[in-house]
């Protein structure tokens, strides 16, 4: 039987908003998007390098590619929309829980702490056999072996196509219980992600959407803004943190 990932972050118990977060957020650091014109998934066949079948064909196919991103990932630095969610969490703590659908470490790296990645990481590594985690060396390759079991079936600690996402319970506890939910820069393609706006709206919860274009889930939020994150998620914060009450009440 295969081992499950395991989550690795703590997350904290009752936030008052919860941020989703996706590619559109890291796409001013220079890492790539999915679905844009010139998305991975124009240039990458998904089946091939984001499914357990994929790489149960070709894991050198499916090492090269993650180990591409984990190496664009090393230089790339958090832009000014990590650097004010950061921030918004040195003010509101615990409050604040960040959901990302990003592999990078961008947010941790801009100061956050409580970020749950419910599609895992790419600076973790996996053993299939006996479900080990470690930090991921820059280069993976199907013949390393599990630190632990010696076993040749290591894979990069995220979550693929068909495989169930990290830490659901923890994100719906909070979603259900959140005041303010706000996605930002996520095309709203990718389930269950893309249903979270519905859920905190169903649990009475405010509902505010900041991205580039319009995306699959704009019409289920209260309030949309366009326009890049390095301008949009600073200016939110500095209104949020002024106590202006931009979106619905101020926290
Ligand atoms: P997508 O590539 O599907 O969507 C990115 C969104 O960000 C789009 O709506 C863009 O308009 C928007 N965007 C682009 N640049 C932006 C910018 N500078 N500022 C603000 N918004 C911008 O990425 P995700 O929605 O994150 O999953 O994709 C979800 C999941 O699909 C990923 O986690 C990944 C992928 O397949 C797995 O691999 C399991």
């Amino acid at each position: 039987m295969e081992a499950r990932l395991r989550p690795t972050t703590r997350g904290p118990a009752a936030p008052h908003t919860v941020i989703l977060t996706g590619a559109g957020l890291s796409a001013e650091s220079g890492l790539g998007t999915f679905r844009d014109a010139q998305g991975l998934w124009s240039r990458y066949n998904l089946d091939d390098v984001a499914t357990p079948e994929g790489f149960a064909r070709d894991p050198a196919l499916v090492h090269a590619f993650y180990n591409a991103r984990r190496a664009q990932c090393l230089t790339a630095q958090p832009n000014p929309a990590h650097l004010a969610l950061a921030r918004l969490e040195s003010a509101w703590g615990d409050r604040l829980l960040i959901v990302t659908q990003n592999v990078d470490d961008l947010h941790e790296r801009a100061g956050s702490l409580r970020v749950l990645h419910m599609h895992g990481r790419l600076n973790e590594a996996f053993c299939n056999q006996c479900g080990d985690h470690w930090p991921a060396p820059v280069e993976m390759a199907a013949s390393d072996r599990c630190p632990t079991c010696r076993a040749q079936a290591t894979r990069p600690a995220v979550v693929w196509f068909g495989e169930t996402p990290l830490h659901l319970d923890q994100i719906a506890s909070a979603i259900s219980g959140c005041q303010h939910f706000v996605a930002i820069g996520t095309s709203g393609q990718v389930y269950p992600a893309a249903a979270f706006v519905q859920e905190a709206a169903a649990a009475g919860a405010t509902t505010l959407e900041l991205n580039l274009d319009r995306s699959d889930i704009t019409p289920y939020f209260d309030d949309v803004r366009r326009g890049p994150a390095s301008t949009l998620v600073p200016s939110w914060v500095d209104e949020v943190l002024g106590g202006s009450p931009a979106h619905g009440d101020s926290p």
